[in-house]
């Protein structure tokens, strides 16, 4: 070869990779935060990126970019693999006029979109971006749309996946939020659509970036976010972690591993989890650990509505996703966030064929104005909604509570659910032994009431409820009998086992093994019409 054709081609090789160059780059650092190689390096297995338009550059003349350009421009795609699995991924680099995305910047990650689609391999993007190229107007409007329409394209085909490392405001927050999870960092990250000046303008409020669009407050309180990570490189380790659960697409399987944990180990912890009190918290968490592949649960949207837990687990080596009522937590209540958080929960392992585990300790739905006027009914929909469209193999165990509309919900044999298990200590009812009875005995406790005050004279609000509770307590242990345990539904097949707690992995496990070529179809229809 022509020693000046290597030379030119290592020249611009060289450009490329200084991106914005050394002053840029030594602010980014001094933010706590990796530049766009050094992460796309951390995040694929060691020597496979292959980098696609790195020379690539704007076509924008206005406002002095003509002479302005930078090799890439702004942004360095390709891929790559992860576990030896092919792989996509953009990172934006904010040392290249802010990572803003214009014309020529969308329409590389089109391509690598266009491509992942054609191949059949998960998305990654790395977001730390300012958002629009403002010099480019309308046509980064264009190329963001371009993106947003591929997104949804991809949407149940591929796993997308946004870390989001830097900023990321306007309008580009829409790409993430298409995407099926997404991960920020801790300080260094922040989503908004508007930022603080203009709500200053507006709305006169007063806000941090931080507080307004930062790792925490998505995690913890819009739920936009799923993951929060401590720095970028923690960031990339659970993107790899999170993708191990996952196939490379809607058509394969999920990857199976060696399983070393023994399918029938016999936890005896878990006879003792569930107190005897059936109004005592206990923490589900455990539960699933003890029933899982070598106890380890990845958990999903951990820090938003905590009174459900999602996430993903291993049974046999075969990734399974979990979705438990949390009853440490508002008693496991189902509200509004715990509905919505569990059905795009389960649609995404409906989409990606990965089967579903519930484990049911529910109390019902939150009562309350607040909630009503949130729209409770609409979103619970939701959760109903996506289990009963589900048709992956579906497995679910009542470990307590099952009560009123929240039993229909969680995967109940009405549903399609296929493997239906509930441990000796579940109630299954409309509602709680104590609400029913003051309902069905109300005539009753009246009447007792009366009686007292006939003999007793008018009687203070301490003796009354003294009163109440020894005439409810006998109708209360008759109730619970009857119907608070999960002999009723097994007898009408509605529950298809009546298991020792300890006896769960092996069953499950089993369940997974019988499951393995289910084939179960919705009728064909252009899409359905999720309440949302
Ligand atoms: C062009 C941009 C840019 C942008 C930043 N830069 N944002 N260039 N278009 N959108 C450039 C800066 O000029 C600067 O260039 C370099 O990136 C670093 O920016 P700084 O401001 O010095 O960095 P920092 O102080 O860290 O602040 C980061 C920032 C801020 C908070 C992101 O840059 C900012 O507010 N940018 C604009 C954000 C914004 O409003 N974007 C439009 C959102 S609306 P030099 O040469 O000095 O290094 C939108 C619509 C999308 O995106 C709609 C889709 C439907």
């Amino acid at each position: 070869m022509n020693n000046d054709l290597v030379e030119e081609l290592e020249r611009r090789n060289r450009l490329a990779e200084e991106g914005g160059g050394d002053e840029r780059r030594k602010k980014q650092h001094s933010e706590g935060k990796l530049g766009a190689r050094e992460r796309i390096d951390l995040l694929l297995d060691d020597g496979t990126f292959e980098e696609t338009d790195r020379f690539v550059t704007h076509r924008a003349t206005d406002f002095g970019l003509a002479e302005k350009r930078f090799p890439g421009d702004g942004i360095v795609t390709g891929y790559g693999r992860i576990d030896r699995r092919t792989v996509f991924v953009y990172a934006q680099d904010f040392t290249v006029f802010g990572g803003s995305l214009s014309e020529a910047n969308a329409a590389k990650i089109v391509k690598l979109m266009d491509m992942a689609m054609k191949v059949g391999a998960p998305i990654i993007g790395l977001g730390d971006s300012g958002g629009a190229r403002i010099q480019e107007g309308v046509v980064s409007l264009a190329g963001y749309a371009d993106i947003f329409l591929r997104n949804t394209m991809a949407s149940g085909v591929i796993p997308q996946i946004s870390a989001i490392l830097g900023p990321c405001a306007g309008g580009a927050v829409y790409s993430p939020a298409i995407t099926d999870f997404i991960l920020m960092v801790d300080k260094t990250s922040y989503m908004f659509v508007t930022g603080p000046d203009v709500i200053r303008t507006v709305t006169h409020e007063e806000v941090t970036k931080e507080a307004l669009g930062g790792a925490q407050t998505h995690n913890e309180i819009s739920g936009v976010a799923h993951f929060e990570a401590h720095d970028d490189a923690e960031c990339l380790t659970m993107v790899r972690e999170l993708l191990s659960f996952l196939p490379s697409n809607n058509l394969d399987d999920p990857p199976r591993r060696p399983c070393t944990d023994p399918v029938d180990r016999a936890d005896r912890e878990l006879d003792k989890l569930v107190p005897l009190d059936s109004t005592k918290p206990y923490d589900i968490k455990q539960a699933i650990t003890h029933i899982v592949d070598e106890g380890y649960f990845f958990e999903v949207h951990e820090h938003f509505a905590k009174n459900i837990v999602v996430g993903f687990a291993r049974m046999n080596g075969r990734p399974v996703g979990i979705i438990a009522n949390q009853p440490a937590i508002l008693a496991g209540v189902l509200d509004i966030n715990a509905s919505v958080k569990g059905a795009r929960f389960v649609r995404f392992c409906d989409a990606f064929n990965i089967p579903l585990i519930t484990l049911e300790d529910v109390p019902g739905f939150m009562p309350g104005t607040e909630q009503e006027y949130g729209g409770i009914i609409r979103h619970g929909a939701k959760l109903l909604y996506a289990f009963a469209e589900a048709t992956v193999p579906k497995m679910l165990v009542i470990t307590r509570k099952a009560y009123g509309g929240a039993y229909c919900v969680m995967s109940s044999k009405h549903l399609r659910t296929d493997v239906n298990l509930a441990w000796p200590t579940a109630e299954i009812a409309v509602m709680g032994p104590e609400g029913a009875v003051s309902i069905v005995y109300g005539r009753e406790l009246a009447q007792t009431l009366k009686l007292a005050e006939k003999s007793e004279g008018k009687l203070t609000e301490e003796r009354r409820q003294e009163i109440l509770h020894e005439a409810k307590a006998a109708r209360v242990h008759e109730f619970r009998e009857q119907f608070a345990n999960p002999y009723v539904a097994a007898e009408r097949g509605y529950v298809d086992a009546v298991i020792l707690p300890h006896e769960t992995r092996r069953r499950l496990c089993s369940a997974l093994d019988m499951l393995e070529g289910k084939r179960e179809k919705n009728p064909p229809k252009k899409h359905g019409n999720i309440p949302l």
